[in-house]
């Protein structure tokens, strides 16, 4: 379920280690997980049944800036107004004194930022137009990869998350440096998310995503209504002053701390079974969870609904499988058949075959036929090619091709083609697509 990223790897690789969960039962998932990986196992015992943890912040800022009260405190400004070049009306930026004009606000990790919400209400009052719901975050190391495939393995995750979020209107920053020199592999997303929080105050989620995570179905749009989800390979986290104190206290752990080695020998010594020694992201935040609970514990809501982030290895071996029962879905719906321009597709064809996945019962999930949200190849490598040794690097590589493929079947479907599938060799299904003809499914 879970394998995290040996920390002994030298090259910077930021987002590999991962909390990987399904909606299946404990009781399945116990001996499996114990046959992984049993620090992992500790871990999966404290959240069976969870797959992604939610955190409500104190503030929950109103994206419609009509219904802020007007605050005492808002930075008053004499605005200069700019139009855009365009003479679209919507977009109008206000320049004039805001947070950014404070020089003890910083984007980095070793300074304190106080009164968050309140420099973010304020500029977003200034700002309204520009406020958006979600922002992409992800990334890969700044060096070209060991693994002679590796670059283009993560050319095809970039292109996978790219499409989604040109499909769902979400803003992607993709890093590949390091903000904090000391703060590397699994540890380098908390300076990242803290610099786009301050570059970003028009967002009010920020979704990290690991490079080596596909999103496998392209239709499914995160239900944002009330919570910020955070497991340490794919999360959400609020855009406000509790997630800033939230990572200080989680980048306290971290390699660029003087406590740095002793936070290894508590966390080790906290997880018996915790394979390596150096603090590590994801326990230092089930360690968080653990012992600071009455602190951070009541703004985390746990959530499982849905399939959020599977492992890989369940899931590769269904896509064929899942990709029929969705075709059968198109042949039954002349609406979903009906060939749209992408922009209206994306907007409309959710609805339609969420009502037939109800219908037909389709469950997400390790024993459920769903298309999985997120499909995280942990273990795998795919930059450094250093995979885990309990599976072969044809298996990844496959499992990886396949995943991307059947993603990337979703989104050619507007553009007319589909992968033609050359069965045993990911490969030459890569290299090869056949036009669909019109009508199809229904017309094969
Ligand atoms: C913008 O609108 C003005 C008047 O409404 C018009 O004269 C001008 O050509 C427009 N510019 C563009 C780039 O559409
Ligand atoms: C798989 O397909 C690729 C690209 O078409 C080809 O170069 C390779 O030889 C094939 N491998 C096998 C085992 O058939």
């Amino acid at each position: 379920m879970i394998i995290p990223a040996t920390p002994s790897s030298s090259s910077y690789c930021p987002f590999q280690t991962s909390m990987a969960s399904s909606s299946s039962s404990s009781s399945s998932k116990k001996g499996r997980l114990n046959w992984y990986d049993p620090f992992l196992f500790t871990i999966s015992i404290i959240f069976a049944f969870i797959l992604f943890w939610t955190i409500y912040c104190f503030l929950i800022p109103n994206p419609n800036p009509n219904a802020f009260p007007i605050s005492t405190t808002t930075i008053p400004h004499t605005t200069t107004t700019t139009k855009t070049k365009s003479n679209s009306t919507s977009t109008q930026t206000i320049t004039g004194p805001s947070f950014y004009d404070n020089p003890s606000i910083s984007y980095t990790t070793t300074s304190k930022i106080t009164n968050w919400d309140t420099h973010r209400k304020a500029w977003l009052l200034s700002n309204p137009t520009l406020s958006k719901p979600l922002f992409m975050l992800t990334g890969s190391q700044s060096s070209p990869c060991r693994n002679p495939v590796g670059d283009h393995l993560l050319l095809k995750f970039y292109k996978n998350k790219a499409d989604y979020c040109r499909l769902h209107n979400i803003d992607l920053f993709y890093n590949t440096v390091l903000l904090h020199p000391l703060m590397a592999t699994y540890w380098a997303k908390i300076p990242l998310i803290r610099a786009a929080m301050i570059a970003h105050p028009e967002a009010e989620w920020f979704w990290w995503v690991d490079s080596d995570a596909a999103i496998t179905d392209m239709d499914f749009f995160l239900p944002l209504h009330n919570w910020v989800s955070l497991n340490a390979g794919v999360f959400l986290i609020r855009n406000c002053q509790w997630s800033l104190d939230f990572m200080d206290a989680w980048a306290s752990m971290g390699p660029q701390t003087p406590n740095y080695e002793s936070w290894g020998k508590t966390l080790k010594a906290e997880f018996s079974d915790k394979l390596f020694s150096d603090s590590d992201d994801q326990s230092a935040l089930v360690y968080l969870l653990l012992h600071e609970k009455r602190k951070w514990g009541e703004k985390i809501y746990l959530e499982n609904e849905f399939y959020f982030e599977g492992y890989w290895l369940e899931i590769v071996g269904k896509f064929n499988k899942i990709e029929d029962k969705y075709l059968e879905i198109e042949k039954r719906s002349p609406e979903l058949r009906k060939r749209k321009a992408e922009k209206v597709a994306a907007d409309t064809n959710a609805a339609v075959r969420e009502r037939y996945l109800r219908e037909m019962k389709m469950r997400f999930g390790r024993d459920g036929w769903r298309r999985p949200f997120i499909t995280h190849f942990t273990g795998c490598q795919p930059c450094s090619g250093d995979h885990n040794k309990m599976y072969s690097g044809e298996n990844c590589w496959e499992g990886m091709l396949k995943a991307l493929h059947f993603a990337d079947d979703q989104v050619l479907r507007n553009y007319g083609f589909k992968h033609e599938k050359v069965v045993g060799n990911e490969s030459a299904t890569a290299a090869t697509v056949r036009p669909l003809p019109f009508g199809f499914p229904a017309t094969g």
